[in-house]
């Protein structure tokens, strides 16, 4: 008997850069099944090597999707989504502008050449600092505004609703935490939207201890990086990266908070922050607007001001043109 259905192509994501993120997101899909993944990075093998360790896990944990490793933008050829993970983190004695600088100039070109094998892709951006890198994407890709967006906020909230579950005793599973604007020191936890299981985390702890959780989160990267002593954090960054590919590929409509470019949404214009977004096939759908208490809104003017000087001076050391 012949099916006369014609087998369906796996998605295809690209992931720009294979180091400590980009090699476990790309690990990330294949438990999950989700895509096959173009594994991209500038040091000759690492990406081949990878791709077949990866595969053969994959001969034992099951599934259809597979890793392919390159050095070659050509087989970007029409990927359906492209992650960019490529960068580097600020060193002793480098500057805010050194790091802006360095990694700039990547996520530019970067985007430039993976948008020109798949110019109908949507772009989810890793590197840092994250709400600027992924203005720059935005501004040099083209692309409309739904098809950019950055992974900050979806880490941040895991890590406050991890923080949470520790302090209440429960299983985070239960939680939905949110937390919106820079991916940084100036992040905006929100209690109130917080919720165990539907009930807020303002109803469940006072306000002190709601107020220490808020601090851990907003230094949680930090104190990852302290214990590494070198890295940064790679295991919940990837785990959230592939929570929105997956709303991309499988048109979930999923509401999760993103980095993305805003238009007068919170009273904020020509930034990329994070915000709760719908995401599905088509990218970001919509940016919900939250009722905010008066300090929260301050805190994300606060956010929107930095992430604004940053933009600028990055405008400053690249090409006028192409920022
Ligand atoms: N948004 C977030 O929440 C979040 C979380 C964790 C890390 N990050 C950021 O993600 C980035 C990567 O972190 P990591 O821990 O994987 O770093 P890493 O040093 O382990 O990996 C970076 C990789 O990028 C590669 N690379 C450098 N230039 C490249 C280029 N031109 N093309 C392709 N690949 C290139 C390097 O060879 C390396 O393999 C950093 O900027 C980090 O700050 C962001």
């Amino acid at each position: 008997m012949t099916d006369s259905k014609p087998a369906l192509r796996p998605a295809r994501v690209g992931v720009i850069g294979a180091g400590n993120v980009g090699s476990t997101l790309a690990r990330r899909i294949l438990e999950l099944d989700l895509a096959d993944v173009v594994l991209l990075d500038v040091i000759p093998g690492r990406t081949q090597g990878l791709a077949l360790d990866l595969n053969q896990a994959q001969a034992i944990l099951g599934g259809n999707v597979q890793v392919i490793g390159t050095e070659s933008y050509q087989d970007l050829n029409h990927v359906d989504l492209i992650v960019i993970t490529a960068g580097f983190p600020r060193k002793p004695g480098m500057s805010r502008e050194d790091l802006l600088k360095i990694n700039g100039e990547l996520v530019q070109s970067i985007t430039l050449k993976a948008l020109a094998q798949a110019p109908q892709a949507c772009l989810i951006v890793v590197t840092n600092p994250l709400d600027v890198m992924t203005h720059l994407a935005w501004q040099v890709s083209g692309l409309p505004k739904p098809r950019v967006m950055g992974m900050g906020g979806v880490l941040d909230s895991a890590r406050f609703a991890r923080f949470t579950a520790t302090a209440l005793g429960i299983s985070a599973r239960d939680i939905r935490a949110m937390v919106l604007g820079a991916h940084g020191d100036l992040m905006v936890p929100l209690p109130q939207y917080t919720t165990v299981h539907g009930i807020p985390l303002t109803a469940l702890l006072p306000a002190a201890e709601i107020q220490a959780l808020v601090a851990r989160t907003r230094n949680g990267g930090a104190e990852i990086v302290n214990l590494l002593k070198s890295g940064s954090a790679y295991f919940a960054p990837a785990a959230a990266t592939a929570e929105m590919i997956a709303a991309i590929l499988g048109d979930q409509q999923r509401i999760m908070p993103a980095s993305v470019v805003l238009a007068g949404e919170y009273g904020i214009a020509d930034i990329c922050m994070g915000v709760p977004i719908k995401l599905g096939a088509a990218g970001v759908s919509q940016i919900l607007e939250l009722n905010l208490s008066d300090d929260q809104q301050t805190a994300l003017q606060a956010s929107a001001a930095s992430i604004g000087e940053n933009i600028a001076l990055l405008r400053n050391i690249l090409e006028p043109e192409m920022v």
